[in-house]
């Protein structure tokens, strides 16, 4: 940790209403920050309003980050800005997502850069969606990404992942840092918006900065009502209903799930450590990959 960082430890969540971002509040609190919150409690996802999870240590502001000035406002005298919010998972409102993930993260970047406030880091949630099918392992070709799958190919009932170099059959691998990063999703193509600008804005103006890729997340707190919610949460509401799970496809896709808990430290670190200072892109890395600073 930087001695800047050290004495003046004042973060900005956005999201941190949400999953992951509650999380990352708490953890900030109970490790001596003091933490903002900005939070518009979007109704997909806090269908019961104010969650009772809030803490009453940090300070709360509801509004959109999409509002300038209640951005402006929260971004005062913050050290780091954790940046949760977003408009998450699979729904029709194309528009909603790249004016949630997309301007939203442009104007808090612009905001910083125009009024020079003093932000030293900023944390960005991306998402594994980036990567659109991940890497697979062909035995012919080795470790490849491959597209993904066609509508026609799953409509004839062929859920694998092909080799995009000689059709063959994959196993799933392990997806590196720098495998291609696409978004084949409105939504994916908004969390590469949102690191992209992040990741730029910070090589431009020489502030820090960190993209995580998250893998599907779990964990207390986790909303039952946002489609996005994810599957664990969804077998467990039927479950508790006495409905089994539903299984898609051929039921052996395989999935990475993360414990919100270590999502957040996840957070912490890449806000604490040095690491992201001051240091150019590899060569090595995708033009998109996440180790910008
Ligand atoms: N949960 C996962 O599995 C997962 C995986 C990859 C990436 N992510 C990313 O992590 C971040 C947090 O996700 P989460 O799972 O905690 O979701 P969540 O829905 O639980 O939390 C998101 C929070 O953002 C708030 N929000 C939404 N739109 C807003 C707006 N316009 N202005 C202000 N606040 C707004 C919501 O009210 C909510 O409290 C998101 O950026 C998401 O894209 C999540
Ligand atoms: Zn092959």
């Amino acid at each position: 940790m930087t001695s800047a960082l050290k004495h003046r430890r004042r973060a900005l969540v956005t999201g941190g209403a949400g999953l992951i971002g509650s999380h990352v509040a708490d953890l900030l609190l109970r490790e001596g920050w003091s933490v903002r919150i900005l939070d518009n409690l979007e109704p997909n996802t806090h269908r019961r309003g104010r969650p009772a999870w809030l803490p009453a240590a940090a300070e709360f502001i509801e509004a959109d980050i999409r509002e300038r000035a209640a951005t402006r406002a929260a971004l005062d005298s913050i050290d780091v800005v954790f940046h949760q919010a977003a408009y998450g998972g699979y729904m029709p409102e194309i528009s909603k997502y790249v004016h949630v993930n997309s301007f939203g993260t442009a104007q808090m970047l612009e905001i910083i850069r125009e009024e020079n406030l003093p932000v030293k880091k900023i944390v960005v949630a991306s998402s594994q969606a980036v990567y659109s099918e991940g890497a697979a392992r062909c035995p012919a070709h080795g470790l490849v990404f491959p597209p993904v799958r066609s509508l026609a190919q799953l409509g004839a009932g062929d859920f694998s992942v092909h080799c995009p170099h000689c059709g063959g059959a994959t196993t799933p691998a392990a997806t590196p840092e720098h495998a291609p990063v696409g978004g084949e999703t409105v939504y994916a193509i908004t969390k590469v918006d949102q690191e992209r600008l992040v990741l730029t804005w910070g090589r431009q103006t020489g502030t820090p900065t960190v993209a995580l890729r998250y893998s599907c997340t779990y964990g207390p707190r986790q909303s039952i009502f946002n489609p996005y919610t994810g599957v664990i949460a969804i077998f467990c509401t039927r479950l508790l209903n006495n409905l089994p799970p539903i299984l898609y496809e051929d039921g052996l896709q395989t999935r990475d799930f993360s414990f919100v808990e270590d999502i957040a430290r996840a957070n912490l670190l890449a806000a604490t450590t040095d690491r992201t200072i001051s240091r150019r892109r590899k060569r090595s890395c995708a033009p998109e990959a996440s180790c910008s600073g």
